[in-house]
């Protein structure tokens, strides 16, 4: 292993310290983890917040053994690198996803003046961060960009009428630029239920974009698309609500791609029924699940194909974010601190969160860096 500077032995992490405890999180001492040979440490200047994060709290669903420290997106600087790293050297900066079962960075002294807090990420899930691109930009990409890579990127042809509900969420306002800007489609659609998450979605690049919670959205569409409906749906709302209304606007022969655990299985508790199957299968349209989660979970499905596509995701979000393409709306940023980082997490679970993306500066001096 190489490393730099005196690297602390502990860190004051955020995260669960309980099975299943849920929110608040806590702050808990951890020792900073040492990088195995495929592994970066990542000293970390910024991360950002994520559904994920409170629904692991409550859940614990990737079968850890707390204390688990949050934090999952990172973007920092390169303090160790394990023997088998190529590419990625100490001192660089960079942008990562910690893997989904793994420890993330944020530290319960956050802002200016913290001990730091740090994080290993996975080579593949590691790239360097271009200088225009801030720590803050680039933290607030990784778990978000690749959801909505994932989803679309060998799904969406030039030209296709593509319909992404909730254009103004932290996966939906990427995935719908993703779309229109970055990979041909014709006219993107979407929705949201507040004017600012709307606004968003317009300036995201949607063209129309309708209220979910007022308007009947497959009529519209239907009418947009002279009755044939659109060829591509990517929800990634989460919504078993949404996913029955968005499987109707999908034409025949066309595709439902839904992000995560799938249609009936969104508590993660209980399987409920759901019409999707029947929705989807009326009109002879295919359902496709994608899921980050999985690669984790199943570790048999991250292949070298699997590495190379989502590190292939990871260089495309730093290309994208500094040509303008496909760049992370942040609406507030908060210092990395147990009762910032709660109170985000508790309106995220509400459903009460900002458009786009709440960032999280864990070390203010570093974060001002290029
Ligand atoms: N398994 C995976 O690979 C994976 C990866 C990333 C994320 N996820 C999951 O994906 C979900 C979205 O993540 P996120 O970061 O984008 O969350 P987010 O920022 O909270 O966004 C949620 C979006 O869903 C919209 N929405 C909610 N109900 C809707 C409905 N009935 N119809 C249309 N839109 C609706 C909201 O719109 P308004 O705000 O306008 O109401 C909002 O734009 C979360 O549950 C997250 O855990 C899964």
């Amino acid at each position: 292993m190489k490393q730099s500077q005196t690297i602390p032995e502990t860190f004051l992490g955020v995260g669960y310290t309980r099975d299943r405890a849920g929110l608040p999180l806590e702050a808990v001492r951890v020792p900073v983890p040492q990088p195995a040979a495929d592994q970066v440490l990542i000293r970390v200047a910024a991360s950002s917040l994520n559904p994920l994060e409170y629904k692991l709290a409550d859940l614990n669903f990737m079968g850890r053994t707390p204390p688990v420290v949050l934090g999952l997106d990172m973007a920092g600087v390169v303090v160790a690198v394990g023997n088998g790293v190529r590419g990625v050297a100490v001192g660089d900066a960079v942008a990562a996803m910690a893997d989904l079962n793994g420890d993330g960075g944020w530290v319960a002294t956050g802002g200016s003046g913290g001990e730091g807090g740090y994080a290993v990420a996975r080579h593949f899930l590691t790239v360097p961060k271009p200088p225009s691109l801030s720590f803050r930009d680039a933290a607030a990409l990784p778990m978000c960009f690749l959801s909505a890579f994932v989803g679309l990127y060998r799904a969406v042809q030039a030209g296709d009428t593509v319909y992404i509900p909730g254009g103004g969420g932290g996966v939906g306002h990427l995935a719908v630029q993703m779309a229109a800007r970055a990979l041909g489609a014709g006219p993107v659609i979407s929705s949201g239920s507040t004017p600012q998450s709307m606004a968003l979605s317009r300036q995201s690049g949607a063209h129309h974009v309708f209220n979910y919670k007022r308007d009947d959205i497959a009529t519209e569409i239907a009418k947009l698309t002279s009755g044939r409906g659109v060829d591509l749906v990517f929800d990634a709302t989460y919504s078993e609500q949404s996913f029955v209304e968005t499987a109707k606007t999908v034409r025949r022969g066309g595709s439902w791609i839904v992000l995560g655990v799938g249609p009936g299985k969104t508590t993660r508790l209980v399987e409920t029924h759901s019409p999707v199957d029947a929705i989807l299968a009326e009109r002879g349209a295919k359902q496709v699940n994608v899921n980050l989660l999985r690669y984790f979970s199943e570790p048999a499905t991250l292949d070298s194909e699997a590495h190379a596509f989502l590190h292939r995701g990871m260089a495309l979000a730093m290309e994208w974010a500094t040509q303008g393409l496909v760049v992370p709306h942040v609406s507030q940023t908060i210092d990395s601190t147990v009762d910032a980082i709660n109170a985000g997490l508790q309106s995220l679970k509400a459903g009460r969160g900002v458009p786009g993306k709440v960032a999280v500066i864990v070390d203010r001096d570093l974060a001002a860096r290029t």
